[in-house]
């Protein structure tokens, strides 16, 4: 089984297309989590789980749907994390997960693709993103292949204090910084509803012809990148920086 949460579409594009490789079904952990249902699997097979790298370690939103399944003891688990620079402390956040979770930890690979932190971050061009994602390609067929093949992955390793370090900032980040205080529609808006529909979170209503946003947000990104007006703002932080309209929009 493949799972996958993504704001921008980055880890479902690679999700999918692993899962496609190995014969599989990719699915979009929200699905569970929206329901609030706990979700119990007893396949024997190999678990492959694919999310953003959110301040280099794997995003919340998949560690948590981990934690609250049920998987058969000792089953195989996967990684794969997406990320515009480097999946950071990824490997150990996931291999102590598995041991939480009696899950044998097979490894964790790196996809480097498009920024789509844009109200932190400096947002590549339109056509860098299209050649970040023509390259993302061979190696996402080499990761689909070592998931066949059942090859664990080379492993960096972190010294002590370096990894208690990245945890602590990214505990400090997740605490204090993802609030939605600073987004804002723009009289650009028409109304259209879709950043509400493509939040995973649901944290978006429609008050009137407005989206607000509520106190339940990651940070991914969804609803500002894919508003087709551009009429979300994030502050000053996003203001006339390129939108990121997903892997598709980089391809053909
Ligand atoms: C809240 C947030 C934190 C991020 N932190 C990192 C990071 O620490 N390292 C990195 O290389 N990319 C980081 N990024 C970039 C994303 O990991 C990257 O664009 C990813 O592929 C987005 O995946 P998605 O489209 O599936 O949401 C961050 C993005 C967001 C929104
Ligand atoms: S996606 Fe953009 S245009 Fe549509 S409702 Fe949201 S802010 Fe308005
Ligand atoms: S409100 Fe937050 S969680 Fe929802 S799409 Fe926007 S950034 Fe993502």
């Amino acid at each position: 089984m493949v799972f996958y949460f993504s704001g921008t579409g980055n880890s479902r594009f690679v999700a999918e297309r692993i899962a496609r490789s190995i014969d599989q079904e990719a699915i979009d952990v929200t699905t569970y989590t929206k329901e609030k249902k706990t979700p119990m699997f007893t396949d024997e097979g190999v678990y492959v789980f694919a999310c953003p790298s959110y301040m280099s370690a794997p995003a919340r939103s998949m560690t948590e749907f981990i934690e609250s399944a049920t998987f058969p003891k000792g089953a195989r688990a996967f990684f794969i994390v997406t990320c515009a620079v480097s999946m950071g402390i990824s490997p150990r956040v996931c291999s102590e997960l598995c041991e939480k979770k009696g899950l044998e930890y097979v490894g964790a690979a790196q996809v480097v693709m498009p920024q789509n932190y844009i109200a932190l971050f400096k947002m590549q061009s339109t056509e860098e993103n299209k050649k970040i994602v023509k390259d993302a390609i061979p190696s996402i067929d080499k990761i689909a292949d070592m998931i066949r093949n059942g090859e664990k992955t080379d492993d960096k390793v972190f010294k002590s204090f370096e990894y208690a370090l990245t945890k602590w900032v990214r505990d400090v980040y997740y605490k204090g910084f993802m609030k939605t205080k600073k987004f804002k529609a723009t009289d650009a808006c028409i109304s259209c509803g879709k950043c509400a529909k493509v939040c995973p979170l649901s944290n978006i209503i429609m008050n009137g012809n407005k989206p607000s946003w509520g106190k339940n947000c990651t940070h991914c990104m969804a609803c500002i990148n894919q508003c087709p007006k551009e009429a979300i703002e994030y502050g000053k932080g996003s203001v006339g920086k390129t939108r990121y309209k997903g892997p598709e929009s980089c391809l053909g």
